[in-house]
Order: C-alpha cells, then sequence, then structure tokens
C-alpha cells in the first residue's frame, strides 16, 4: 500500500534488555546477556550499531536489576581512556570511544515486574511520546551488508504504517514466535490481516514468523495499555500490534542476511564464528579450527 504523505521519520529505537538471561547461567548471573560478546563486541553494542546504521538518534533502554553494565558501556570510562591514552593504544582508545555516547542521546527506564515483552516496550511510552519507534531485540542478529533495521526503514519511506521483520520457519518452530495470518505476499512485503503469539503447529495461520525488529506506530501504546495478559500470561507485543490492524496497515517484511538466535547457545556460538569469518585478521585461524574440529 503506497501513500502519497512521507510517513514520520523513525528517530528512536527501544531496545527491551530487561531479561534474565537464565539460559546463558552461569554466565549470566553477575552480567546482563546482552554484555555477552559477538567476538569483541557486546550483543548490545551490536544493536545499537544497526539502529545507528537505520538513523536512529535517541536509544531507549528497558532494563531491570543487575543491567547497570549496560549504562556504563555506553558511558566514559576516563581511567581506562586515560590508561589507553598514557601507552598509545591508540586503536584500543578508538574502539572505546566509538562507545560513548551523548547522554541526550541515552534514556533508560526500568521494568520492574517481568511482565512480557510487550509490557517492556510499554514502559518506554512517555519517553517515545507521540512518534513512530522502532523496537530492537539485541538476540535476534542478521549479518548483511545492509543491516536489517536500514532495510525496514527504507521499506517504512515508501509504505509508512507498521512494520516487523519476518523470515520463514519451519511449522514445527511456529510455537517459538509470533506468526503472521497473511492476506497477500509479494515476497519481500506481507500484508497482515492478523498476528498470533506462539501458535501451535496445526493452529498457527502461515509460517511466517516474527523476527525481533519492529517499526510501530505510536498507537501501540494505546493498545499495551490495557495489559491484556496473551499467550504464556504475558503482555504481548504482538496482540497490541495485531489489535492496530484496522487502524493502522501491519506489513511484514522479509529481510535480506542471515539470521542467528543469540538467546540460544548453538545460536549464539554459530553467531561467533559467522561473525569471526568476517574478519580479516582471523578468518584464516578461525577456518583452520573449524576444519579440525569437522
Ligand atoms: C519475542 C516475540 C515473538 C517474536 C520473537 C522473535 O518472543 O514475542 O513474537 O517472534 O521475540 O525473536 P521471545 O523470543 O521473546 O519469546
Amino acid at each position: 500500500m503506497m501513500s502519497t504523505e512521507r510517513p514520520k521519520p523513525i528517530r528512536k529505537a527501544i531496545f527491551p534488555v530487561a531479561g534474565l538471561g537464565t539460559r546463558f547461567l552461569p554466565a549470566t548471573k553477575a552480567i546482563p546477556k546482552e554484555m555477552l560478546p559477538l567476538v569483541d563486541k557486546p550483543l548490545i553494542e551490536h544493536a545499537v550499531d544497526e539502529a545507528r546504521a537505520a538513523g536512529i538518534e535517541e536509544f531507549i533502554f528497558v532494563t531491570s536489576r543487575g543491567k547497570t553494565a549496560l549504562e556504563d558501556h555506553f558511558d566514559v570510562n576516563f581511567e581506562l581512556n586515560a590508561t589507553l591514552e598514557a601507552r598509545g593504544k591508540q586503536e584500543q582508545l578508538d574502539l572505546v570511544k566509538r562507545t560513548e555516547m551523548p547522554s541526550n542521546r541515552m534514556f533508560y527506564t526500568r521494568q520492574k515486574v517481568p511482565l512480557g515483552l510487550g509490557h517492556a516496550v510499554w514502559c518506554a511510552r512517555q519517553i517515545v511520546g507521540d512518534e513512530p519507534v522502532a523496537v530492537v531485540l539485541p538476540d535476534d542478529v542478521v549479518l548483511h551488508q545492509t543491516p536489517c533495521l536500514a532495510q525496514m526503514v527504507e521499506a517504512y519511506n515508501q509504505i509508512g504504517g507498521n512494520i516487523v521483520a519476518v523470515l520463514d520457519v519451519p511449522r514445527e518452530n511456529t510455537s517459538k514466535y509470533g506468526i503472521l495470518d497473511i492476506s497477500s505476499d509479494n515476497g519481500k512485503l506481507v500484508e497482515v490481516k492478523g498476528l498470533v503469539e506462539k501458535p501451535k503447529p496445526d493452529e498457527a495461520p502461515s509460517n511466517v514468523a516474527i523476527y525481533g525488529r519492529y517499526i510501530l506506530q505510536p498507537q501501540v501504546f494505546d493498545h499495551l495499555s490495557s495489559h491484556r495478559r496473551g499467550a504464556g500470561g504475558e503482555i504481548q507485543l504482538t496482540d497490541a500490534i495485531a489489535a492496530m490492524i484496522g487502524e493502522v496497515p501491519v506489513h511484514g517484511f522479509r529481510f535480506e542476511g542471515r539470521r542467528f538466535d543469540c538467546g540460544d547457545k548453538a545460536g549464539f556460538i554459530t553467531a561467533n564464528l559467522a561473525f569471526a569469518l568476517q574478519r580479516p585478521e582471523l578468518v584464516e585461524q578461525i577456518r583452520s579450527v573449524m576444519k579440525e574440529y569437522s
């Protein structure tokens, strides 16, 4: 659906980072799971970089107890900077400087009780205000020259409305995802007439699943405010988006790139290998180790 009016730009992104990371215990006992590194950059930095590449200017973290390392990561560490400078470690200093975000760009709020992804997004409503917003789940990682969110913003500038990143999953996996009920599909864009959170394979309306990137209109907060419980007894973002159908168009967007589920051990390890293989200084070593173990 083409609109003649240019959609309002996406300036803000929400990063729901309140989860306990139980699947990675004991690694996540004292550090947030979003601080686990893909090669040498924590997952959260990959997510923030992706948002920056998509033109996002304001970064909203929905955190919880025990997540201060995430705030520290984007702050200035004077002692570290001074030490690196004194030792002439310019390359490392440059890497550290890239993580220093201006305070008027970073916003933190807490999800005090774990009531679900929809509730986490709702916690950011005052900071977002009355404008469209991106939501980035840092566990869901995409490897591509044009980062996933930038691909979505490009599509959004053409069609506006709500857009969710999607991928085709094996039918037996529908109960891990939000699933689309499709009214039309041109291969790239999928028009949505319904959404179901984590349906059983025999109840799923399709095998097209939501991946962790969203562009949402602010009406989503009105629907989230009802605090209606959905799948697993949680307040689901999928349900609030479904409730917007008819009011604001919802499209699924098949992004390009290889995707990794870093919320899962095998997915996280695979992502580390794939990202390491992108690095000229590591590629040969990693390839030979992979051969050795295959
Ligand atoms: C969340 C969403 C789900 C989506 C998934 C993508 O589920 O609720 O709709 O498909 O992220 O990763 P979670 O993985 O947090 O259970």
